[in-house]
């Protein structure tokens, strides 16, 4: 790719604009999205369909002056080519079949040969072939911890704290899966990579659940693993690093990682980014989902903050969290047109 606000922002040269894309820019919030969810049949087969899936990673570009698209595609497509069951119902979140013990970990598929990882990089194939010059594709996988969190409690609020605690008794067989999550996160962004995507994106929407000592551990070490071995084998594509609700914790986490850029929750205090994080890295985020929803003044004013708050050569612009299902599209139409005409 020549050039994209988005790639010259996470290089650190200046860029024509303060790139923007937000975190679920493709889903139910809109209708042409839910239309081609009904055809597919459901999310996941929406996820395996590559043209429609291409699709639906084009629709918001068309409505929205962005700067990036993002691969239309799930963090748990990884547990379920590793061999373990997969289902969304609607209305809640998704189930993931759960394991444990070290014969369990052992006996998880390798992703090489997985249909699934196949057609998401055909996904990506299709999405590239279409996509407007200067706008770059965005690949992603969820952060060992947080497959992990999935696989071990098997999705919701207490399947979170299952895996929490587990995380916790520091047992041979979780720092085992982790491993092995490091390890299809690397041959799965490879994949990716090679399909076509500009940037990658790690998910590491738990990193919040953990208390502070095991942030380090399992937040930052293996996301820095995964990032090292991906920049070994396909240099020159830059990383973002999600860790959710880490705090204070970003530091070490940009410290460890060396991410090119760190994308931070809504309730982090951007001028406390500004200080500790842009020096070294690119800042996104965070302006909250729930505003977007509810729109207003009260959104145009939250804008104006975050933009205020960091240099455009150092930000990208985007949500502290996924669009909430029920924003109404107008309100995303409204934040870019704000965004554009603060920036000049
Ligand atoms: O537009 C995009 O952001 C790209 C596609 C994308 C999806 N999921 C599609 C999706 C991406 C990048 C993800 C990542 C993802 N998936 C994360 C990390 C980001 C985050 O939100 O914290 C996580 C934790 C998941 C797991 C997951 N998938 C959950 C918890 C849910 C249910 C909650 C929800 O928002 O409904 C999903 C379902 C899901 N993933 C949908 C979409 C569009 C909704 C499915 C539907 O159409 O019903």
């Amino acid at each position: 790719m020549d050039s994209s606000a988005l790639l010259d922002v996470l290089k650190a040269k200046k860029a024509s604009r303060r790139p923007v894309w937000f975190m679920r820019q493709a889903g139910r919030y809109l209708p042409e999205y839910l239309e081609l969810r009904a055809k597919a049949g459901s999310f996941l087969n929406l996820c395996y369909s590559p043209e429609l899936a291409a699709e639906v990673t084009l629709q918001p570009l068309r409505r929205f002056d962005l700067d990036a698209a993002i691969l239309f595609a799930d963090i748990l497509v990884v547990p379920q080519a590793m061999g373990l069951g997969l289902t969304f119902a609607e209305g809640e979140g998704p189930v993931v079949e759960k394991i444990s013990g070290l014969a369990r970990v052992q006996a998880l598929w390798r992703l090489d040969e997985a249909e699934e990882v196949r057609l998401v990089c055909e996904t990506a194939e299709a999405v590239k072939s279409k996509l407007p010059a200067g706008i770059a594709l965005i690949g992603f996988c969820g952060a060992p911890w947080t497959v992990a969190s999935y696989m071990v409690g098997g999705g919701g609020e207490g399947g979170r704290e299952i895996a929490r605690a587990v995380a916790a008794s520091g047992i041979e067989w979780f720092g085992l899966l982790i491993d092995r999550l490091i390890e299809a996160s690397v041959s799965y962004l490879i994949r990716q990579i090679d399909a076509g995507v500009d940037v990658v994106q790690i998910f590491d929407s738990w990193a919040g659940d953990l208390p502070g000592y095991l942030q380090e551990d399992l937040v930052g070490r293996p996301i820095a693993a995964i990032i090292t071995k991906v920049r070994a084998a396909r240099p020159n594509v830059p990383v973002i690093v999600f860790a959710r609700g880490a705090g204070a914790g970003h530091k070490r986490i940009g410290q460890i990682t060396r991410a090119e850029a760190l994308s931070v929750e809504t309730s982090l205090p951007l001028t406390w980014a500004r200080d500790q994080l842009a020096g070294s890295h690119a800042v996104q985020g965070n302006l909250d989902p729930l505003l977007v929803e509810k729109g207003g003044a009260a959104l145009e004013k939250a804008v104006e903050l975050i933009i205020g708050a960091l240099p455009k050569d150092r930000h990208i612009f985007n949500l502290g969290h996924g669009m909430r299902p029920g924003t109404p599209p107008e309100h995303v139409e409204q934040v870019v047109r704000h965004l554009r005409k603060l920036d000049g």
